[in-house]
């Protein structure tokens, strides 16, 4: 077989550029940003958990631990999303492809990438060719990814870059048309605040034949979505917990894990699940590196993730606001997930991007 151009892709090929001198590769077709100073990571964490009340970034749950524990939440009876997903996503991915016709996909927060298997399958069929870019701040993740695109679809080129999605976002080349991907509801995981955020960012770097598909979970009954983030077998608590070992390998502090306890509670008046590290008892807390302490009181939570639901009405009249033209919804026979596909058009007021 001839190659054509996309099959002979570099994995920098992805990028702009003016930005590729300041990525490196970490492994065979992974990408990462030369590195931020360990010390700001660490600073970054340490921030919030100053703030009253004290929370983490969602992003410091992935380490190899927290990437395996996720792929673990995913499989569980209680936790319906996934499932649902990966079937609206098998029964569309035909049409999606149809509707968004590039040749390149990204996926943000591309964890082990299996319910984008069916989107791949699509592109590789209606194509023949094309490039499937994996975003993730896992290096698990990425090379679980990697594997499973070598393997499945050899004809695809493959890049995976280890990088929050800021970075990936702003170093993604605009010349290339691509559907960026953003499945599992993981915009759920963020504040409202950096939603508006991500979406400005996101919209300023897509080009003019790009398109977005997103996943969102959608406002059902709590005791359906409390079951999701409550197990039984306690999976989802070692992945909240997680968290307070990442923090504590990163900035040295003194949590105790056998003081700390998991608590979840659907708020119905944010429409988002609420994920908590509990105090079983009072205790200080030390920072030894930055000559900091806390006392943690006895009950008090430190937020670690929230998963906000979504009406994905009101979330399509946001982002026309953001130059995001709809292009279609599926959802599944109960009505619990939806998966939204947009064109970038030109903003129409509101929140422009610059
Ligand atoms: C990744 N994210 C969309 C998951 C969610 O449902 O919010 C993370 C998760 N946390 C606990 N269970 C699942």
């Amino acid at each position: 077989m001839t190659l054509g151009p996309a099959d002979t892709r570099e994995p920098a090929e992805i990028l702009s550029t003016g930005d590729r001198a300041t990525w490196s590769v970490t492994a065979p077709s992974i990408l990462t940003p030369r590195r931020r100073p360990p010390d700001r990571v660490a600073f970054g964490m340490v921030r919030t958990l100053f703030d009253r009340p004290r929370w983490l970034e969602p992003c410091h749950l992935y380490d190899e631990r927290g990437s395996l524990l996720f792929e673990e939440i995913c499989e569980l009876p209680e936790y319906y999303t996934t499932r649902t997903e990966a079937a609206i996503l098998e029964r569309e991915a035909g049409t999606l492809m149809s509707l968004a016709p590039v040749e390149c996909i990204v996926e943000l927060g591309a964890g082990f990438s299996k319910k984008t298997v069916h989107l791949l399958k699509a592109l590789s069929r209606a194509r023949g060719r094309g490039t499937f870019a994996a975003v993730d701040v896992s290096a698990t993740a990425l090379m679980a990814s990697r594997s499973m695109a070598e393997e499945l679809f050899p004809e695809l080129a493959f890049t995976g870059l280890e990088a929050r999605f800021e970075d990936a976002i702003t170093s993604i080349t605009p010349d290339i048309p691509k559907l960026v991907v953003f499945l599992g509801s993981t915009i759920g995981n963020f504040t409202p605040t950096d939603m508006l955020h991500f979406f400005t960012h996101l919209c300023d770097h897509m080009g003019p034949e790009d398109y977005l598909l997103l996943g969102v979970d959608r406002i059902k009954e709590p005791e359906i979505i409390e079951r999701a983030y409550n197990d039984s077998r306690g999976v989802t608590a070692a992945f909240i917990l997680n968290a307070f070992t990442n923090v504590t390998r990163a900035t040295g502090a003194g949590f105790r894990p056998e003081k700390i306890t998991y608590r979840s509670s659907y708020s119905r008046a944010r429409e988002r699940v609420e994920m908590y590290g509990i105090a079983t008892e009072t205790h200080r807390v030390e920072f030894p590196r930055h000559s900091a302490s806390f006392v943690w009181e006895k009950g008090e939570g430190i937020l670690v993730e929230t998963s906000r639901k979504f009406d994905p009405d009101d979330l399509q009249v946001l982002l026309r606001s953001f130059g995001l033209e709809s292009l279609g919804h599926w959802t599944d026979p109960k009505r619990w997930f939806s998966l939204l596909l947009f064109r970038r058009t030109a903003p129409s007021g509101g929140m422009e991007p610059k």
